[in-house]
């Protein structure tokens, strides 16, 4: 990233940027389930700094998240899906995040429309320039949501619009939070949300989805969604559980501070405006307990969230084995 696109700091605070820029989820002390969606690109302060100024952001892991998608993907082909009536979709997707980054950061990175109809794209983070027709799939090296999808740090998933319901046909996914994007590839929305409990009988999928079919091209939402991780993982899919699920009973009280990491989802979600789908972009970000503690404030609020939290949501997120570890640990009174 340039000086130039840098986003304002607060000043007056010695807190690291990961810190400052952390998409703090927690209205209150105690979290339940809710539709939870506002607004997107409009700036949240929060009590260590302030987030949510654009819809696909760049940080200083870009170029450490991108190499980490990339291994993902060698690995494991199948993190990409594309079901064949999505690719005019996939074109559109891909025209609107070049758009978005190159509005958002225009010092390092631009979209122009030539002469001759064809486009011209430049991303000065990674050296690449590239000149391509829509829908003209010899023009790109990779398939539109394979090229853009190496660029940005959000997850990617395009959902069709049919029979009053919507469908997720085309994804690109490598930090799933313990789902499959494989898996989910061409299920309905509301079968994607089926092991999520609460969520049905208290309606908030539903709503979720009534609020989805009615969402208009250019009024982009977003939502925030959370867990906990060992470590600064990205990828925990179902399909690599073997190697980072064993961890989450390895924790110690000596270690929990440094490893166990509050994950936060910031979710967009907004129709494109050629192909009518809807797109839903998944960033994903990780702060330590240990860096969660250097804001008081934070630290007594994630302790309160995690004691109260009923056990079968405890369950599904996957904290049963060291939510009381993690209290103990926020709760002392200097936590190590
Ligand atoms: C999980 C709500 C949009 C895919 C969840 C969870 C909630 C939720 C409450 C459980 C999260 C947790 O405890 O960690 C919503 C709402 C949405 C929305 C209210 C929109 C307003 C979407 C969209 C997709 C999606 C557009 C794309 C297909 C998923 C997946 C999971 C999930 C894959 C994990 C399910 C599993 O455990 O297999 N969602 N969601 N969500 N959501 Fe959504």
């Amino acid at each position: 990233m340039t000086t130039t696109d840098l986003p304002a700091q607060p000043t007056g605070t010695d807190l690291p940027e990961r810190v400052r820029r952390f998409p703090w989820p927690f209205p209150a002390d105690r979290y339940r389930y809710s539709a939870n969606v506002e607004p997107a690109a409009r700036t949240v302060t929060t009590t260590a700094g302030a987030w949510g100024e654009r819809l696909v952001d760049v940080d200083a892991d870009h170029h450490h998240e991108l190499a980490a998608r990339e291994q993902v993907l060698r690995a494991d082909p199948s993190r990409c899906a594309v079901l064949a009536h999505m690719v005019p979709a996939t074109w559109d997707a891909m025209l609107f995040l070049m758009r978005e980054m190159s509005s958002g950061y225009p010092a390092s990175f631009a979209l122009r429309r030539l002469d001759d109809g064809s486009w011209h794209w430049r991303n000065d983070l990674l050296g690449l320039e590239q000149r391509f027709v829509v829908g003209n799939a010899s023009t790109l090296p990779a398939d539109p949501l394979r090229y853009i999808g190496a660029q940005v740090q959000e997850d990617l998933v395009l959902l069709d619009q049919r029979e009053d319901a919507l469908w997720a046909d085309a994804a690109l996914v490598t930090s799933a939070a313990d789902w499959s994007v494989n898996f989910d590839v061409g299920m309905s929305f509301l079968q994607i949300h089926g092991p999520v409990p609460r969520v049905h009988e208290e309606g908030v999928v539903p709503r979720a989805q009534q609020f989805l079919l009615r969402l208009q091209p250019g009024e982009p939402y977003r939502r925030t969604n959370w867990t906990m991780t060992v470590d600064r993982r990205l990828d925990t899919a179902t399909e690599t559980y073997p190697q980072w699920g064993p961890d989450r009973s390895r924790l110690t009280a000596a270690d929990v501070g440094r490893r166990l990491h509050l994950r936060v989802e910031v979710q967009h979600l907004l129709r494109l405006p050629d192909s009518g789908c809807i797109l839903f972009l998944i960033r994903t970000h990780l702060l330590s307990l240990a860096e969660i503690a250097a804001v008081p404030a934070w630290r007594r609020q994630l302790a309160s969230v995690l004691a109260e939290l009923p056990q079968d949501m405890v369950d599904y997120k996957g904290l049963t084995r060291f939510r009381d570890m993690a209290v103990t640990w926020l709760q002392a009174d200097s936590p190590q």
